[in-house]
Order: C-alpha cells, then structure tokens, then sequence
C-alpha cells in the first residue's frame, strides 16, 4: 500500500443464502478475512468486517422451487443457518447483515438511481427467452439445453457445468425452460447497461500498474498472480457493456421513478456487492458511528475477501460501479483464494459431497480450531487445495497435539511441579542467560529480541495474506520452544543447575504467554483456554499484539516473575482412526444415496430431476389410508378422469383419479387402493376431489394399483 490507512474496510463474499456453508466456503472467503481482521484489531487498528447473506437472484429461486416453497422462506432458513455456523466457528463479522433488508433495499436503489441520473447507463433492446407458459423472462438459470460445445444434455443458460464453458442462452441446443417445460421464445425486452467498454482504459491501468488517474493507488505487485491473470485475461479479451437489470420478480426493484422500471429487478450482481455498504451502514447505525469514511475516505483501505469464481465482479464490475457513482474508494487488494477439494473430488452442494460447518461443530464440539487449523494450513491461496480426513488428523495428531500442545503443557506442568505455578525470577547476570542458550539456534542472548523478530515475521505474512506461511512461522515458535527444552532437559538438570533451569522455564513461560495473543487470529477458542491456563484475561484487548511487540523490543517479560498461573490441561486432543473413518462412512453415504436416486428416477422421464430428500417430519405429514373402491363412473368429455367413491373405513370419500385410459370402471369396484387421504382437496370438471389414489407407473406407462399384500381392513393407516 502506498499509504499507512487510518482505518480498514474488510469484507467477505456474500454468501447465497440458498445451500448451508460448507468448508469450500471458510477457505474460500471467510478464514483468511477473519484471520486478517483479529490481527488488525491485536494491532490496534481501527476495522469494520461486514459481510451477509446474498438473498436474491436465481439461485434462490430456483431452490425454493425445488423444496415446493417461496424464496422467503428459503432466505429465512439459511440465513439463519449461516449466523449460527459462522459464530459457531468463529468468523468474527462486526456485522452479519442480509440483502432483503429495507436498508439494503433502499442503497442499492439509490446507487442505481445516481448511476442512471448520471446517464452511466446505456438503455438497450435485444431479445431474450420468454416462457410463454410459466408468462415470464427467464433467468440463464432457469434455461436447460445441449451445450454447443460438448452435446452435454443438461447444460444450463449462463454455463455448462460438463465442460465448464460459458454460455449464453441463446446458444443452447433445444433450450427448454426448467419453469414449465416448454420450449422458451425470444421475446424483445429493455435492460440497462454499464458500459464496461468505456472504462476499459482505466480498469487496465489501474489493474495493472496500481494507478488511478495517473495517481498511486495501490500496490499491483502485492495482488496476487492468479487475480491479476484473471482480470488482464478479461480486459485483453475486450469488455462487453454487461446489463445491470433483469426480467424476473424476485429481487430489487428498479426504482419506480424511473420510466420503463416495471417488473425489472437489480441484476444480483449489482445489488449484492452494494450489501456491503448497506452492511456498514447497518452497523454504523446499531454502534453510533458514521459508515461514510469507511467508504468514502481515500485513507481507508478497502479489502475484498472472496473466492475465485467471484474475481471479476469485485476486481472490474463492482468498482466500475463504485467509480461511475464517484463518491466511492476502490478495493486496495482482493486477495482471491483458489477452490477445495474434498477427498479427491469437487465439493458439491447439490451432490452433498462437503463437510458441512453447522454439522462440524455439533458433531465434534470443542474442534472448532482444529478444523481451522488444518483448513488454514491447506488455504487455496495460489491454487486449489485438497481436504482429506486423514490430512486433518495427521495435523491435529502431529502438529497440534504433538508440537503445540505439548510445549505448553510441558512447560505448564513443570512450573506447577517446579515453583509451585509461580512464574520464577532468575539472575539477570548475562553469564546465566548464555549458558542456558547458548548451543540452542533460536534464543540467544536477546532473547526477547528474538522473540518480537519471529512474531514480526508471523505479522507480515499475514499482512501479505500469506496465511499459510503466517501459520508455520507460528509453529517454527512452538517448534523453538520444544527445542528449548529438549536441549536443557530441565527435568534433569534441576538438581544439579536449578540457576540455569530459572532461566529456560522463564524463557518457555515467555514464549507461551506470546502464543497465547499470536494463536488467537488462527485458533481464538484456544488462545481464551490458554490465557485462561495462564492466569491471563481470556479476551484480548484492542491492540494487544502492538503492546506486546513494544514491550519485547524493550527487552520486557509478558509473564512477570511473581506470576500465578492456574491450572494446566491439554490444550488439543487426539484425533483417533474411528473419527476418520466415521466421518469417510458418512461422505460415502450421502454419496451412495444420491448415486441411487439419480439412477432410480433419471430414465422414466426425460429430463425430470430427483427430488430433494425431505426429513421425516415431512413424510410424517402424509396420511396415507388403505380404502376400497365402492363406486366408481367416467366423467363426461374427460378421457383420463374417473370419478372414484371409496370406503375409508368410518366414511366415504370421493376421488378423481386419472385412471380411465387403463381402468374401465365396472372393472375395479371392490379394488383396495393406497389412498392419500389429507391432500388439500381441489375441484377437477366440477367435482371435488378429496384425496389422491397411489399408483405405481411401470416402464411403459401403464398404471397399477398399490393394494396391502393379501387385504387390509379400509381406514388402515400405512406408514
Ligand atoms: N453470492 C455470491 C456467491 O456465493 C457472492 C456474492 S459477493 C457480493 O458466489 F459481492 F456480491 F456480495
Ligand atoms: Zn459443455
């Protein structure tokens, strides 16, 4: 950064609220902002981190479609799935906001209304793929087809996820419409557009060299390769206007002053990046405190967190946004992660192949920086990285328990067993200090010294967002520390040179007491268990790590001499093959589970996906009745339709069934039937129908009846 910020504006992509969070999301986006974030307030800086649910565009719509419920509730459910993983795991936001909020609602208009009162905008007809069943637009999302490059049969309108090339609707084989089923028509519809083009030459520029308008603006060389790349990549291949607007009926509106906004929604990838400004706001508002500098200062430094599929909406759209509006900073880094994989495979939502956060932490409590731990250690910072189960014990196993929680515990264990758990004082005189040190490479005699120069060495990692080498650096520590006392074997030289061993256990307590603030940004539940351990206030103040820097550097103790500390327990536990091999069961079932519905339900009807799995209370809601047919007529002028009047055991129901075409009427009085007996009664050719006839569908579409094996008294109940 060309200029020391007063204060930061951290954010982390906005998560769909359409899926719960998955360990492809913390590595992804939010690990390494929080890591980033706990560090700048250790070092006293002044720092927002905002972040919150992504509510609207076609995902969501698409999965309460799915589930056979409104995208309301959709948003409800996840977001407050994602308040409880994120805190469960300890994603420190100063505010997890959400982008159906009113205020939300109202900045993004407003924003719009700037742009388009500025006349940023390019009004343009073109035509798009209209359901003239479903009567409305439809989104890439909802436009099925055979992808033009590989024949995959299920590509999708904006991508084909077979051979991962972009589409664009209209270059779909056999579109179809996911709404209806119908074949979709192209329709002339109006959008507005931000013309990319024109900012072509300062996006460049500013990618490129960290210029703004000829000024310094930012280190390019500290963003990383694989952004740059991707961002030159797109300028070089020449910046199309991108529509900012949409036909659909969930999302923002256009706002209304505008003439033509009618039923035209906010392109999502317009409104969701602005819920970090609304998140600001939103906390500016609950703290007292005013949103503007954070974004409006030139002496904020402004940092995007996000995956890597979201690189260009934060590196080129959102600040030609940003930039067009005019009051707006832009990002001074975006420091993309690369994907996880798990176990060799892609993480999937729709596949169920992921580690779910909300599931981690119920299931194994207490684990909480472990996962961190191992999932900071294999951060997709340059590339993508792998998850494995094994890869996860062996961290927790070897470095966790056999490094780090062993040096503290060792060194705990023995001030308790020494000195009663009083920190000991020793003979400042140098000679004593030197032969406690001397052959060891990593403490000599300004041992405190050294000390800040390995925490300073952690710090520019992180400020790097090099968070791997941040966490090794933090382990080299622990690492020294073990050989300190390996070196010395306190344990038998206490008799002999109890003098020497003052200096080593003071020296170790030294070292504990810096993990316990360096720990905190990686592992924050266990920094709190080991400040507590030592006697320490459990939560760190603002700017604890810049004191503790300022005092090392003056040779200064963190754990005076005369210091109590408590009681000592394992700080990490051991990961055993059982957990291992649970965890990889569960994986292979949902795996296996899914394998067996695609295969069960894909080839009766072309195109009809599996149904999502629903939990038992949803079964549970279903009253399913053994009844006889006791009466039985067609329905004029309806071929399929037949009017069915059932024994349900205390009374009589009638149905309309669509069994005409394979049943005469005479031919099923006395029939038993599986009946559906609470479906919400509805009026088909003027009769009521009350309930819904089981029926089994072969291969060639010939329909059976669901009877109980060898007769059942009607009324019974199946379940
Ligand atoms: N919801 C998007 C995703 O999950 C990310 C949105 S980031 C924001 O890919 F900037 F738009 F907020
Ligand atoms: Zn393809």
């Amino acid at each position: 950064m060309h200029f020391s910020p007063e204060r930061y504006m951290v954010t982390s992509a906005l998560p769909y609220a359409n899926g719960p969070l998955h360990i492809g999301h913390l590595a992804g986006a939010y690990l390494s902002a929080d890591i980033y974030v706990r560090f700048l307030r250790l070092m006293g800086k002044e720092v927002v981190y905002a972040c919150g649910s992504d509510e609207h565009g076609a995902a969501i719509t698409l999965r309460a479609m799915k589930e056979g419920t409104t995208p309301q509730s959709i948003i409800d459910k996840y977001h407050d799935l994602f308040k409880v993983a994120f805190e469960k795991i300890g994603i420190s936001f100063d505010i997890y906001h959400r982008t159906s909020a009113k205020i939300h609602h109202e900045t993004a208009q407003e924003i719009f209304k700037t742009l388009y009162d500025k006349g940023e905008f390019i009004e343009r007809e073109s035509e798009q793929y209209y359901d003239e069943e479903a009567k409305q637009f439809l989104a890439d999302r909802y436009i099925k087809g055979t992808c033009p490059k590989c024949g995959h049969e299920e590509a999708f309108g904006d991508q084909c996820e077979k051979c991962g090339s972009a589409l664009s609707p209209t270059e779909l084989i056999a579109p179809q419409s996911t709404l209806s089923g119908s074949t979709p028509v192209l329709r002339k519809t109006t959008h507005w557009y931000l013309p990319l083009d024109k900012y072509e030459d300062w996006l460049r520029e500013w990618i490129t060299t960290g210029k703004l308008e000829g000024q310094e603006h930012h280190d390019a060389s500290a963003w990383k390769n694989h952004v740059l790349g991707q961002c030159k990549s797109w300028i070089d291949g020449g910046l199309q206007p991108r529509s900012m607007t949409r036909d659909l009926d969930w999302g923002i509106d256009v706002p209304p002053e505008i003439q033509g906004s009618e039923g035209k929604k906010l392109y999502v990838w317009m409104d969701a990046p602005i819920g970090y400004i609304s998140a600001t706001k939103q906390w500016a508002l609950e703290n007292g405190k005013d949103w503007k500098p954070y974004w409006q200062d030139e002496k904020t430094a402004l940092i995007h967190f996000i995956g890597k599929d979201n690189i260009v909406f934060h590196c080129l759209i959102f600040p030609a946004i940003l930039k067009a509006h005019g009051a707006y900073i832009l990002p001074v880094n975006v420091p993309a992660n690369q994907f996880v994989n798990l176990e060799g495979r892609k993480l999937s939502t729709s596949r169920n192949w992921a580690v779910w956060v909300n599931e981690y932490v119920e299931e194994l409590p207490g684990k909480e920086d472990e996962l961190r731990y191992h999932m900071i250690k294999n951060m997709p910072e340059q590339r993508d990285s792998e998850f494995t189960w094994k890869g996860y014990q062996e961290s927790v196993n070897n470095e966790l328990v056999n490094n780090l929680a062993n040096f503290i515990n060792r060194v705990l264990v023995l001030t308790h067993k020494y000195y009663d758990g009083v920190v000991p004082a020793f003979n400042e005189n140098e000679a004593f200090i030197s032969a406690a040190t001397q052959d060891y490479d990593g403490y000599h005699d300004g041992e405190m010294l050294q000390l800040h120069d390995d925490l300073q060495e952690i710090n520019e990692h992180i400020r790097k967002f090099e968070f791997r080498f941040a966490l090794s650096a933090l382990m080299k520590v622990s690492t020294q520390g073990n050989q300190l006392l390996q070196h010395n074997a306190p344990w038998k030289q206490i008799k002999e040179d109890p003098d020497t061993v003052k200096v080593v256990m003071n020296l170790a307590l030294q070292i504990v007491g810096a993990l316990s603030v360096v720990i905190s940004p990686f592992m924050p539940f266990s920094a709190k268990r080991l400040r507590k351990m030592l006697g320490l206030s459990e939560d760190l103040e603002h700017g604890a790590l810049e004191s503790l820097l300022t005092a090392l550097a003056e040779g200064e103790h963190i754990l005076k001499a005369g210091h109590k500390i408590s009681k000592s327990s394992h700080l990490f536990s051991r990961v055993d093959d059982d957990l291992v091999a649970t965890q990889m069961a569960k994986l292979e079932s949902h795996q296996s589970l899914k394998e067996t519905l695609d295969t069960a339900q894909k080839p009766s009807v072309e195109g009809v996906t599996p149904k999502s799995i629903i939990q038992y209370e949803d079964f549970a809601k279903m009253d399913i009745r053994v009844a006889t047919i006791v009466a039985a007529e067609k329905i004029p002028k309806a071929d399929k339709l037949l009017k069915v009047t059932l024994d349900v055991g205390d009374h009589k129901r009638v149905v309309v069934s669509g069994i005409a075409e394979h049943y005469q009427a005479s031919d099923i009085i006395g029939q038993q039937v599986s009946l559906l007996a609470n479906l919400a009664p509805r009026k088909l050719r003027g009769v009521e129908s009350q309930g819904m006839i089981l029926m089994a569908t072969d291969h060639d579409g010939k329909l059976r009846f669901v009877a109980p094996h060898g007769g059942a008294k009607s009324g019974s109940e199946i379940s």
